[in-house]
């Protein structure tokens, strides 16, 4: 998968330096061409002598070559690289890339790349839980560089928490995920159902829920970027779909995205049912918006909402693939277990509430895959573009 692909791996000055050796050499075996760029203070961890030896390349650290005086251009390296990984990405690298403080080769290549950017974390519990790499962390997500969590365990410091870097095999298969053969998934129609619905109450106001939406538009852009042609039936979001195979339905209520995903079933390979769709609805939505005087407090009555996944299990047919979600708080496993056999899913994905990082709003998942042949697949933390590879797989191999 990476044979022949240009990556640039940043490295930075943190005691995880010493892990970037081990990754390098896995990126050589993989048959990639790897340009390590080092910032000053990664090379007080680890030799650019090493580096070099390992990646065939003379380390890029320093704007000029001191000794010829030639320049580095962060530009041309920009346009050469497939993809760039930083690791480890500490504190004040990560703060520099989201603000665009580019006092280094490293944070410069950064800003001149065009390829995919993969961040892998390195720091102490407290400095990775502070705001501010939080906040920056954030940004970056926001830029669409994919961010691979760092782990729980035993740190540098002997403190116990999240802050250790992924390792090294861990950041392989990330980089690798996403290079994976694309055209998979050609010829295949695939419906995705994504965000939240609205349900009146009245002109102005409504029921809803927290769902943002990202875990089903990364899903519709993996499908999109494996060859299929995607249906996108989605609540009201705050996010664009953007790959051109993506044909946006937008919806508002629950009816309306029954009355979507069934007009276009019949038609299609599979459909992954992601949204949090209102089990309830208001029975008579009011025509004038409700005022504050009354004379009772108002009273408002709810009505069931059709299970769109459970009225697309019952029509399946032989071949097509139904993919469905189960968010729990309690009971998780027997929830999720029963949801599958109510609605004739082929595979559910289980996300807990309970999981910090997982579920609704955040840009991670933790997820667990439940086979209707009753076996399962844990996952770590991730995320939500590289919790959609993995979803994708498990549907790859039920086609
Ligand atoms: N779902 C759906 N239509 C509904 C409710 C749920 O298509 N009216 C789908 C969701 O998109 C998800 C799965 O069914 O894939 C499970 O959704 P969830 O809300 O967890 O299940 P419910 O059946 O609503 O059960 P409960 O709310 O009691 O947990």
């Amino acid at each position: 998968m990476l044979k022949g692909k240009h990556i640039i791996l940043g490295i930075c000055g943190g005691i995880a330096a010493y892990k970037s050796v081990y990754l390098l050499r896995l990126f050589i075996k993989a048959g990639a061409e790897v340009q390590v760029v080092i910032t000053p203070a990664g090379k007080e961890f680890i030799t650019p002598v090493t580096l070099s030896a390992l990646s065939g390349k003379p380390v890029i650290s320093e704007f000029f070559t001191a000794n010829t005086g030639s320049w580095n251009s962060h530009v041309d390296l920009g346009l050469w690289a497939d993809a760039m990984v930083i690791a480890p990405a500490t504190a004040s690298t990560i703060g520099k890339m989201a603000n665009g403080i580019a006092d280094n080769m490293l944070v410069t290549t950064y800003l001149s790349a065009k390829c995919p950017i993969f961040v892998a974390p390195a720091m102490d519990l407290d400095m990775f839980a502070h705001p501010s790499t939080q906040r920056n962390l954030q940004l970056l997500k926001e830029y669409g560089n994919l961010i691979i969590e760092p782990a729980a365990g035993e740190l540098a410091s002997h403190l116990v928490g999240k802050g250790r870097m992924e390792e090294p095999e861990n950041i392989l298969k990330a980089v690798e995920a996403y290079f994976r053969s694309t055209q998979e998934l050609a010829g295949r129609h695939i419906i995705v159902t994504a965000g939240p619905t609205y349900e009146k109450i009245d002109p102005v106001r409504f029921i809803g829920n927290y769902s943002s939406g990202k875990m089903g538009y990364a899903i519709a852009e993996e499908c999109a970027k494996r060859g299929a042609a995607v249906t996108l039936i989605s609540g009201p979001v705050g996010i664009k779909a953007k790959h051109p195979s993506i044909k946006v339905v937008d919806v508002e209520s629950a009816k309306e995205m029954h009355d979507a995903a069934l007009a276009e079933f019949a038609a299609c390979d599979a459909a992954i049912m992601c949204a949090a769709v209102a089990d309830y609805t208001v029975e008579n939505p009011a025509t004038h918006k409700i005022k504050r005087e009354h004379d009772e407090l108002p009273v408002i009555r709810l009505k069931k909402n059709p299970d769109i996944a459970a009225e697309l299990g019952a029509r399946k047919r032989t071949g097509q693939v139904l993919v469905g979600f189960a968010l729990e708080t309690d009971n998780e496993r027997v929830n999720a277990a029963e949801k599958l056999k109510r609605k004739h899913l082929d595979f559910v994905v289980l996300n807990s509430l309970n999981e910090p990082g997982a579920g609704f709003k955040t840009d991670t998942n933790k997820i667990t895959i439940i086979d209707k042949d009753g076996t399962e697949r844990n996952y770590g933390l991730k995320d939500k573009k590289l919790v959609a590879i993995d979803i994708i797989d498990a549907l790859v191999e039920k086609l």
